[in-house]
């Protein structure tokens, strides 16, 4: 009798705890779906707090990347450091582009690219314009690589997007990181001389980068067939000043800025692929812009 007792209890109990789940549920689901942002906000009990972000050097692990775009992050990654055998037909020289933007531009010390995503788009004297970074990164294969730029919806391109946006994850939308962007020049008056320039080489870039520059195993060319073309960034003697005396010789630095400016008129003057326009510099200005932002 008792046992029966106790067995009808356990069954109200379970259709008990069912029913409260089935309730609970229910009007859970029947829960009105905001319409607007500050409704869901305000659900959320989580107000928009308008507090300006700095930004902070902290790229994200490649493989912390969401599973969507993860593939993507990781072809981008190599495309940077092995841009030759992930991109062959845009390559016209010896180069990579992590040769420049050291561990595919994750690193503070180089050209980095940790930011990017957020910097973008920008304005660009080279191009009159404000461009984004599919264009940008079209200047690098033609000019530093030497060679043809991959269109903007190829697999390679798409790919380099997806990995800047996330070695930018975290880093305010439009903010100018500090560590992104060489100095337009060293701060010195000094007048670059290139036979100064000389002796630099054959004293410190040598041992790494070859007798003649051309490169070797461990460092690649500062001149030659295999080396940027005379359109590229670093073919201007400030921007390969500044490059030299903050990240050369590499992880070991200790050019004096004399130095570096007088080894930047020495590769100057060295030979290098030409450059050969494919397409207008300029970007047409066909519908009339007012107060445009310049930068
Ligand atoms: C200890 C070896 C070493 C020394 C010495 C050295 N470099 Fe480099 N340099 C490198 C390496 C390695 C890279 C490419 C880095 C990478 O791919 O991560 C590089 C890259 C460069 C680049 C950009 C890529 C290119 O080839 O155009 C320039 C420019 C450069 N070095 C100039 C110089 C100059 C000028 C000197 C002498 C003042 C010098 N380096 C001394 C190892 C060295
Ligand atoms: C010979 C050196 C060199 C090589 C190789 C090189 N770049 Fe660059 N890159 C530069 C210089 C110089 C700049 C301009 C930096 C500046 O003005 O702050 C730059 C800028 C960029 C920028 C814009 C960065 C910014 O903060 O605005 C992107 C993106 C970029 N490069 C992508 C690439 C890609 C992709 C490759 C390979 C396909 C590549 N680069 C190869 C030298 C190089």
């Amino acid at each position: 009798m008792n046992q029966a007792k106790l067995f009808s209890s356990l069954i109200l109990l379970v259709l008990l705890l069912i029913f409260g789940a089935w309730l609970v549920f229910f009007f859970q689901w029947s829960a009105p779906m905001p319409r607007t942002a500050a409704q869901a906000g305000a659900e959320a009990g989580t107000a928009a707090s308008p507090t300006p972000l700095e930004p902070v050097f902290n790229p994200p692990a490649l493989e912390d990347a969401p599973e969507k775009i993860r593939p993507m992050v990781m072809l981008g990654y190599k495309i940077m450091t092995e841009t030759k055998k992930y991109a062959p037909e845009y390559v016209g020289n010896d180069m990579a582009c992590t040769n420049c933007h050291f561990d595919g531009g994750r690193s503070k010390d180089t050209i980095s690219l940790v930011g990017v995503g957020a910097k973008y788009p920008l304005y660009r004297g080279r191009r009159e314009y404000t461009a984004d970074l599919a264009l940008r990164s079209q200047g690098c294969f033609e000019r530093s690589m030497n060679g043809k730029a991959p269109a903007p919806d190829s697999q390679i391109m798409q790919s380099l997007l997806v990995y800047y946006q996330w070695i930018s994850k975290g880093i305010p939308i439009y903010s100018n990181p500090p560590w992104s962007a060489l100095a337009h020049h060293l701060d010195n008056d000094h007048k670059p001389d290139a036979a100064a320039g000389k002796t630099v080489f054959e004293d410190v870039c040598t041992r790494c980068h070859g007798d003649d520059g051309h490169g070797s195993p461990i460092a690649p060319p500062l001149w030659g067939d295999g080396a940027y073309n005379d359109g590229a960034g670093m073919n201007r003697i400030r921007t390969f000043s500044v490059f030299v005396w903050r990240f050369m010789p590499k992880s070991d630095p200790s050019l004096t800025q004399e130095q570096a400016l007088d080894v930047a008129a020495y590769a100057h003057e060295q030979p290098r692929p030409k450059f050969t326009a494919t397409h207008p510099n300029k970007i047409e200005r066909v519908i009339p812009l007012d107060g445009e932002a310049r930068q």
